[in-house]
């Protein structure tokens, strides 16, 4: 199977404003943001993508990333945040966002997208072309769910032969987001969509549904509800473990890593979370002292700093020290924002959840993991 190419558009911040704020669950908000003609261009997505969306909250700068959960549809961009608990910006998108309201959005970003029918917006022959009679699953956890219910409504709309079935773990059924599209899918495409609630603290009639999913559960629900050999492609999203867990299991079981598609929100490691260390950090430099020579390319422009020896700093955090408008979202190698390309010099990358391997081997890195091992290092945002 060839890799589609998704042409990276360059990100930018456009200030759009919030048309509609709908409860989900008690804990969660889809958030609609009207788009204007002239941004509508920019604002078109594959199914899957996500917005980085910036906020000033109590003082402070706040960036945070979330997957687009619609079917697109010119004119509007809708996403959705879950609370958690203490979480800066999704307590404050929970309680405080109000229709309205207007916050910085980037435009699209993210290759969590089909490779069965990656297409842009609204482009339904090719969607149905590509597709063919595609048998697709999605396990998905929590908030996760966000931009499989984009993908799920987008194939099952588009082709009339697809099917899509979700394994979707929450706590309770009260957690269940998008209850109403989910039934709305089920009565729609009623043998062409299926899914499968798993809740892992309430009780259900088959045992299988009940409980958190581990190597054990994971294995029946692959053995006995899901038609593994038939899935032409997998979409995983939700906490770290789950995520490696359903990669670990699949690959065991001799499923093509090309078709297993994966998201994380977050590494999921103590500590994790945006923006720690890799943003914003002040660094002293003394031109006399030891120093890396980072230099960058960004929407044609290049410029130059010096990043001392012993700072071990990031390509982003050197490059943001002269250029604000470096693309990144969350700081944590995780989304994909703050890609760019190797030119010259010799580097090493900490966390990369976000490229694919062909990605890496042809050099491109996430600027917000990479550091520079020589003496200077050349990027390329634009490539
Ligand atoms: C590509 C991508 C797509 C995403 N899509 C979605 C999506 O569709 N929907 C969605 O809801 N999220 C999504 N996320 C996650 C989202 O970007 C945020 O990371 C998430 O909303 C948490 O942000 P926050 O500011 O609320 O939490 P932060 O303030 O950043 O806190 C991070 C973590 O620390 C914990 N924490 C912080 N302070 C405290 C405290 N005082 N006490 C206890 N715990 C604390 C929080 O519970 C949280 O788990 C996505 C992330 C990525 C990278
Ligand atoms: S900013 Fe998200 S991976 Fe670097």
């Amino acid at each position: 199977m060839t890799t589609p190419t998704l042409t990276k558009p360059k990100a930018k911040f456009n200030a759009l404003t919030v048309s509609e704020v709908r409860r989900l669950t008690d804990d969660s908000v889809e958030v609609s943001f009207e788009v204007p003609e002239e941004l509508q261009a920019d604002y078109d997505y594959v199914p899957g993508q996500y917005v980085a969306l910036r906020a000033e909250i109590e003082g402070t700068e706040i960036r945070r990333s979330y997957s687009i959960c619609d079917i697109p549809r010119p004119g509007t961009i809708r996403v959705a945040v879950k609370k958690n608990l203490g979480g800066l910006f999704s307590t404050w998108a929970n309680e405080t966002l109000q229709v309205g309201d207007t916050l910085e959005v980037m435009n699209p970003q993210g290759a969590f997208t089909s490779r069965t029918h990656v297409t842009s917006l609204n482009d339904a022959d090719a969607i149905a072309e590509k597709a063919g009679n595609a048998n697709l699953v999605a396990i998905a956890a929590g908030s996760g769910i966000t931009p499989i219910m984009a993908i799920a409504q987008t194939v099952l709309a588009e082709n009339p032969q697809a099917t899509f079935e979700i394994v979707y773990a929450n706590k309770g059924g009260a957690d269940v987001m998008f209850a109403e599209e989910i039934g709305d899918l089920k009565d729609k495409y009623p043998s062409r969509f299926a899914v499968h609630h798993v809740l892992s603290r309430e009780q259900r009639v088959n045992p299988l549904f009940s409980g958190r999913i581990d190597d054990e559960k994971l294995a029946l629900l692959l053995d006995k509800v899901l038609q593994t050999s038939t899935i032409k492609e997998w979409f995983l999203c939700g906490p770290f473990e789950l995520v490696q867990l359903c990669r670990d299991e699949l690959d065991g079981r001799g499923v093509d890593a090309q078709d297993v598609r994966f998201e994380l929100f977050t590494t999921g490691k103590p500590g994790d979370g945006p923006g720690q260390g890799n943003t914003g950090r002040p660094v002293i430099t003394d031109p006399e002292g030891d120093n890396i020579t980072i230099s960058f390319t960004l929407d044609g422009l290049s410029g130059s700093i010096d990043s001392p020896v012993s700072a071990k700093e990031s390509v982003l955090n050197a490059a943001l020290r002269v250029r604000p408008d470096v693309p990144f979202a969350c700081a944590g190698g995780v989304c994909g924002t703050c890609r760019a390309k190797v030119v010259e010099g010799e580097y090493e990358m900490d966390e990369n959840y976000a490229l694919e391997a062909d990605e890496v081997a042809a050099g491109y890195v996430l600027t917000c993991q990479t550091r520079p091992t020589g003496d200077s290092l050349v990027v390329d945002y634009d490539a």
